[in-house]
């Protein structure tokens, strides 16, 4: 039994709607579309998906109208991820327990099938028929996540991350790298829902916004955390392969002990911003625990 509410549900709520989308494109390049489904389907925690479900139930929002949102969140996440594999960047072979895109196909289809993945967030965001979300609200949504992915936010961070390999950078660079290649995505996990509100007062906002950093940054600590102590068979990707290719990485920074210490101030920091805002955050507060404690 996991300890995330509903998290099997929302699994199977978002992995029906992404083979919906998947299966309205008519196939001009049936490898290209393989690569596709592949990266997009194969596995995954679905982590980003459950946190736009969970914010938006607390804040009493239609759950119709965030199936588009958490869909072009895991869009750009598994184009991120095919990307991420490359030989160009970290270079690896195992996914989600499975040989990544480019050892299954090839680098070119790979390349293209992250690309297409992205469009396709933008697309569906953009194509759909919300409920409660007006056609302000809807160009802004997807303003939030071309931020998210982009320059100002993963594509920033991953360069960074590729630019800080094999040298010794300052905490708060680190800290700079995790918040962009991986934070921001977790942060419009939960901003883009909270933005479908019209009437949230701001002061809530910026108790999610502080929330969402936290559990941003403390998501990929956690994450260079696991590379060191777990196992390839539990990750489902390689093991050690930040030690491998010398990345820049919190326990390279400040060792094992010291980068467990930082995830827990981390996950206190966000427990406290969760503490004043005025709705039931039980599930976002599960989630905080449930990702420093997760083995992959
Ligand atoms: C892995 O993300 C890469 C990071 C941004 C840390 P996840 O841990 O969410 O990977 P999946 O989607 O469950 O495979
Ligand atoms: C990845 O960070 C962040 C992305 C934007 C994909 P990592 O390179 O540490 O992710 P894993 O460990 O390969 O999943
Ligand atoms: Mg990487
Ligand atoms: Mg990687
Ligand atoms: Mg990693």
């Amino acid at each position: 039994m996991s300890q995330l509410e509903n998290l099997a549900l929302f699994q199977h709520r978002i992995d029906n709607f992404l083979k919906q989308k998947l299966a309205e494109i008519s196939i001009n390049d049936p490898r290209l579309f393989d690569a596709m489904n592949y990266g997009l389907l194969i596995g995954g925690k679905r982590m980003r998906p459950y946190l736009a479900y969970v914010t938006a139930e607390m804040l009493d929002l239609d759950l119709d109208d965030i199936d588009p949102i958490a869909a072009a969140l895991e869009c750009i996440h598994a184009y991120s991820l095919l990307h991420d594999d490359l030989p160009a960047m970290d270079d690896d072979d195992l996914r989600r327990g499975q040989p990544t895109c480019h050892v299954k196909f090839d680098e070119a289809t790979a390349i293209l099938a992250g690309d297409s993945l992205q469009t396709m967030a933008f697309e569906i965001i953009a194509n759909h028929q919300f409920k409660n979300v007006n056609a302000r609200t809807q160009i802004k949504l997807i303003q939030m996540i071309s931020s998210a992915a982009g320059y100002q936010g993963m594509c920033g961070g991953q360069a960074m991350d590729l630019a800080a390999t094999d040298k010794k950078v300052a905490l708060e660079h680190l800290q700079k790298i995790h918040r962009l290649k991986t934070g921001a995505l977790l942060q419009a996990a939960i901003l883009m829902p909270a933005s479908c509100r019209e009437d949230l007062p701001e002061q809530t906002f910026i108790g999610l916004q502080e929330f969402a950093e936290q559990i941003g940054l403390c998501y990929q600590v956690h994450d260079d955390i696991i590379d060191i102590t777990s196992t390839e068979e539990t990750l489902g990707k390689p093991a050690g392969s930040d030690l491998d290719s010398n990345k820049s990485t919190y326990p390279a920074l400040l060792g094992l002990e010291g980068a467990i210490e930082k995830e827990q101030l981390l996950f206190q920091q966000a427990l406290s911003a969760l503490e004043a805002l005025p709705y039931n955050t039980r599930n976002l507060s599960n989630f905080s625990t449930f990702i420093i404690k997760r083995a992959h």
